[in-house]
């Protein structure tokens, strides 16, 4: 078993964690290799753990990199070096208590390729957390579980203290090294066969600052959003070819009937079908599991509620806000765009082309 700790500025905890980590009894596994991967932290935290790991059975290796390259790809490199069969990822500031890797060993024994040490599920939890960090992190969890299929069937897809196999690894297309996610590319890239949570109490700090801020916040959402094979614009893009698909197919139609009443139909489901061939084809290409034809029905069941949003919000804006005409319908636009797009992703296109219904 191999502890891959990315560190940067951590060097009063040092000490405190090489203690613990001696301290596990890792039964028939034996003793453990401790990899920290440094950023040259300017607090000389790489040197802190040469200097403690001496009175320790552990096997550390320390690695000092230069110029800061990041939280994910410090994991990546840990990954590089690491020996072991099992790895398992953690910070170094004790909010991931070491105590808890026996359990992930345990699980992964049992034949689990990724083992994460959740915060959501039954029996684990966060201590001392701000109402904001909490919104936070709930906001961006719901975000990956949205976007992407392979983080829904997990609880806690943004750990940062989880086990992986190296057998795993290798079976990944090329991790990004960008970001603070590792966890999810690794759902995403790797496809574990199966992956199991483990619960745990998410600490307070230890000492020192997270270097979590606003950037990355930002990051994370563009790094969701490029897992996602950016969806959400091709889904966007598909709408305003939709729209005018429409407005062609209502004026073509003066040759069946004058009557705009049923022009307007023929332009709202010769779009409808539009749009749907599109998100077949484009969009949404891997997830066209089970039947195509009730994709097609439930997708037209899509339209229905984004109507009657679009409609109650651009009615709501004009009478009860006094908002312009053409902002009240640009904004109902917009909400009503958001209500089928979340239909479509979790309700109509919501399994894999492999995987059947
Ligand atoms: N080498 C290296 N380079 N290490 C880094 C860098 C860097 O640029 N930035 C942060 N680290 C190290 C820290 O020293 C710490 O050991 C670990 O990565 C996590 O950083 P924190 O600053 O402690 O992050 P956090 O506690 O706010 O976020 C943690 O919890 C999140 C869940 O809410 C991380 O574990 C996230 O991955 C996790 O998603
Ligand atoms: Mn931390």
């Amino acid at each position: 078993m191999s502890v891959i700790i990315p560190t940067y500025n951590e060097s009063e905890n040092i000490p405190v964690l090489l203690k613990r980590l001696s301290s596990l009894n890792m039964g028939s596994t034996g003793s453990l290799e401790v990899l920290f991967i440094d950023d040259n932290s300017p607090d000389l935290t790489w040197e802190a753990a040469i200097r403690h790991c001496v009175n320790t059975d552990l096997n550390v290796i320390v690695v000092r990199r230069f110029g800061r390259r990041g939280l994910s790809s410090a994991i990546i490199d840990g990954f590089m070096f690491a020996k072991g069969e099992y790895l398992t990822v953690m910070d170094a500031d004790l909010q991931h208590p070491p105590e808890y890797i026996p359990r992930l060993l345990s699980a992964a024994l049992k034949g689990h390729e990724l083992v994460i040490a959740s915060r959501y599920v039954a029996g684990g939890g966060t201590e001392g957390w701000s109402l904001l960090r909490t919104l936070i992190s709930r906001g961006a969890t719901l975000l990956a579980r949205i976007m992407l299929l392979e983080a829904r069937s997990v609880r806690d897809p943004m750990s940062g203290f989880f086990l992986v196999k190296r057998t795993l690894l290798s079976r990944c297309s090329k991790l990004n090294p960008l970001g603070f996610k590792i966890l999810l590319e690794i759902l995403v890239k790797c496809s574990p066969a199966s992956v199991a949570e483990v619960p745990y109490i998410f600490r307070q700090r230890l000492k020192g600052r997270s270097k979590l801020g606003l950037k990355t916040i930002f990051e994370y959402v563009v790094h969701v959003l490029k897992l996602s094979g950016w969806r959400p614009f091709k889904f966007a893009t598909v709408g305003a070819l939709g729209y005018v698909v429409n407005v062609l197919a209502t004026t073509i139609s003066t040759i069946l009937t004058p009557h705009f009443y049923l022009r307007n139909l023929v332009g709202i489901e010769t779009s409808t079908l539009f749009n749907f061939t599109l998100h077949e084809l484009w969009t949404f290409k891997d997830r066209r599991g089970g039947s195509v034809l009730k994709r097609l029905v439930a997708f037209h069941g899509a339209v229905v509620p984004a109507i009657t949003t679009q409609y109650i919000i651009a009615q709501a804006l004009y009478y009860l806000a006094g908002a312009p005409e053409a902002v009240s319908i640009l904004l109902g636009v917009i909400v009503g765009f958001i209500v089928n797009y979340l239909i479509s992703e979790l309700g109509v296109w919501s399994s894999r082309r492999d995987e059947g219904v």
